[in-house]
């Protein structure tokens, strides 16, 4: 059984606060006092009963946290957003956050330039819903009338958010891989009406990256709009052991006309924070408004002028200027590393179900997250055999997730198992952490205990 210690949650670094908050102070000392009297115990009881409250989790910043889309904030983000509390600016105008708007502007051209743009237009925004809101927006109103397409293993943001923007939408199957079917999407344009077309670069159930390459020369012939979510996966362009195709599909990515990618996924960020990018900054002028109310201070530009969000947390932009201050993002650096070292934890976790019988598993990760279902007789069985070894596994402390994907992402003739339905809810890990190549070891010994367990009915 694994050890859990009592000290999971690190504390020491609320020391640099206090220090941080006193120069923050020190800049508006001359300015009468103001503090409010404090009812101190009535608060610490409060307080505690929060903590009480919050209890009620899944450990989510731990490494046996291993199933869903979960990274803690890096300290220094958790740090620096607290510090920003003190002040809670608002980045909607300048007049509401100046320094952190400047801190927006900042680490938005920071994450354009990684990806190769230096001119763009973008902003931070609540996550990726909403940055891919504005970009398929954008798209709607450039191409009017016109369809947004994007694969079955599309984020299903997609589908909703036309639906709110009153786009038509359409989806197209993937290959064994999860990767959009271009064939079947080349056959399709030809038909007319495709406005916008979503490349997943990373998708959500399995890191699956879409041919961009091939889509990129599609576009060529049709003069759609390119959209690529790279909520996921956008900062794995940083990353240095990618397969082939992976690697061709991000260095094309500043070929595409707009870009999301989540700091608060692979970013080290708290969440609310997303990121939307256009790579021709004239698009700018379709947000145009005017407000009686705000953009009073300065003839530059007040972030509320570009995104359709008003109010924004100027401490989500601090958290990740600071950030990108201690963790550059450049190839080869401390951050890099880190998604290298998952994509090993990934490939390290494959390799062990590979040689297993007990487990069939999908295509090798792109990034670093594995599917993988239990060998059974049939599909149904397989999925009822991962429900339980999922269940099994969280009475041990590893948390994995259940996914249900299309049976053809598993070679099941080669194992012997009947096709009786279409999907298999399979097991699935991310393995994002920054630790998780250390814990593969630990995840697997809880897995195989569980996994034994399951089959023979102890
Ligand atoms: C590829 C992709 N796009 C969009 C989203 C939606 O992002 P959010 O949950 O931040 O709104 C997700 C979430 O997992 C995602 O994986």
């Amino acid at each position: 059984m694994t050890t859990i210690h009592p000290s999971v949650l690190e504390k020491e670094s609320l020391r640099l606060l206090r220090d941080a908050l006193q120069t923050l102070e020190s800049g508006f000392s001359t300015l009468p006092d103001t503090a409010l009297p404090l009812d101190e115990r009535a608060m610490a009881r409060v307080l505690s009963e929060v903590a009480e409250r919050l209890r009620d989790n899944y450990p989510y910043f731990h490494p046996l946290c291993a199933g869903q889309m979960l990274k803690p904030p890096h300290p220094v983000a958790r740090l620096a957003y607290a510090l920003a509390m003190w002040i809670n600016p608002n980045n909607h105008a300048l007049d509401g956050g100046r320094a952190s708007s400047q801190m927006e502007k900042d680490a938005v051209a920071e994450i354009a330039r990684m990806v190769g743009w230096d001119t763009h237009l973008g902003h931070l925004c609540s996550g990726g819903t909403m940055a891919n809101l504005e970009a398929l927006w954008v798209a709607g109103r450039l191409h009017p009338g016109d369809k947004v397409v994007a694969s079955q293993q599309a984020h299903y943001t997609h589908s909703r958010i036309s639906g709110v923007l009153q786009l038509d939408f359409e989806s197209f199957p993937c290959d064994r891989r999860g990767r959009l079917d271009v064939p079947a999407l080349a056959q399709r344009l030809a038909l007319g009406g495709i406005g916008t077309v979503v490349a997943t670069i990373g998708t959500t159930a399995t890191g699956a990256i879409d041919p961009l390459p091939e889509l990129l020369a599609l576009r060529e012939r049709y003069g759609f709009r390119l959209h690529a979510d790279a909520a996921y996966g956008g900062y794995f362009t940083l990353a240095d052991d990618l397969a082939a195709d992976a690697r061709k599909a991000y260095d094309r990515l500043h070929e595409v006309d707009s870009i999301v990618i989540d700091p608060h996924k692979h970013g080290l960020q708290p969440y609310g924070c997303g990121c939307v990018l256009f790579r021709d900054p004239a698009v700018g002028r379709l947000y145009k408004h005017d407000s009686p109310y705000t953009y009073f201070s300065s003839k530059e530009l007040h972030l509320g002028e570009i995104s359709l969000e008003c109010s924004r947390p100027g401490a989500a932009a601090v958290g990740l200027w600071a950030t990108h201050r201690l963790l550059p993002l450049v190839r080869g650096g401390e951050f890099a590393q880190g998604l290298n070292s998952s994509r090993a934890a990934a490939l390290a976790l494959y390799a062990k179900l590979r040689t297993d019988r007990r487990f069939v598993t999908a295509c090798a990760p792109e990034l670093d997250i594995v599917v993988w279902a239990p060998q059974a007789a049939r599909a149904s069985d397989a999925s009822e055999i991962a429900q339980r070894i999922f269940s099994e596994a969280e009475g041990r402390h590893l948390y994995l997730a259940l996914a249900h994907l299309p049976v053809e992402f598993f070679d099941l003739p080669a194992a012997g198992m009947v096709r009786d339905r279409d999907t298999i809810a399979c097991l699935r890990s991310v393995l994002m952490k920054a630790d998780h190549r250390k814990w593969v070891d630990e995840i697997w010994r809880i897995l195989d205990q569980a996994t034994g367990a399951v089959l023979s009915g102890r």
